[in-house]
């Protein structure tokens, strides 16, 4: 079961919600425009809230929902965190769009709701905050995932190793971001 679980994560994370969003609403495609990055925070400089909104949503669920199946079916904690990370890399390499996919964040936060909620509201609260200092998403990601490795090492320390390999990668993912943040060139709201 948890190999299935996993591939079924995989597919299911593959679907990018901002490429499908975009092309359902006529909107303009999230890789062509502002960052390039499909994903919720370009949908909301290229295509507005409403439709920003959704796509945060749709990648938040593919996310949540197959660590929530693995843990209805009895998996443990940390078959059900390489399920969160299998989601999120379907979102990083998707199958369906020639493996060229997004920064996974909101699907990382997804798995971690799934998780262990009060890590998910504690990286919420971080994202917020650092946001509302920097008004820049990239800035809130890098910080809000690494912020709720502690906790979660405590409470659910079997899911920390493959949750400190999803933000390892969503930092790598995030490397052309940070060269700009450092060089003070990072898009604002
Ligand atoms: O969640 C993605 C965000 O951290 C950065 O997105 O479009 O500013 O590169 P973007």
């Amino acid at each position: 079961m948890f190999w299935q679980l996993t591939l079924l994560a995989y597919l299911t994370g593959s679907l990018s919600f901002a490429i499908l969003i975009s092309r359902l609403a006529g909107a303009p495609d999230p890789r062509a425009g502002g960052s390039g990055n499909p994903g919720a925070t370009n949908m909301l400089r290229l295509a507005g809230k409403r439709l920003a909104i959704w796509t945060l949503f749709g990648d938040l669920l593919k996310g949540v929902l197959p660590v929530l199946l693995a843990a209805s079916l009895g998996l443990s904690v940390q078959q059900q965190a390489w399920i969160g990370l299998a989601a999120v890399l379907g979102h990083l390499y998707p199958l369906y769009f020639s493996f060229r996919g997004g920064k996974g964040v909101a699907t990382a936060a997804g798995a971690l709701l799934g998780l262990y909620p009060p890590a998910a509201f504690l990286a919420l609260g971080a994202w917020l905050l650092v946001f509302r200092l920097t008004r820049t998403s990239s800035a809130a990601a890098l910080v809000a995932l690494p912020v709720c490795l502690p906790l979660l090492a405590w409470q659910r320390p079997d899911a920390l190793l493959p949750m400190s390999l999803l933000a390892s990668l969503i930092i790598w993912r995030h490397r052309n971001n940070l060269r700009d943040l450092f060089a003070g060139r990072e898009r604002h709201f």
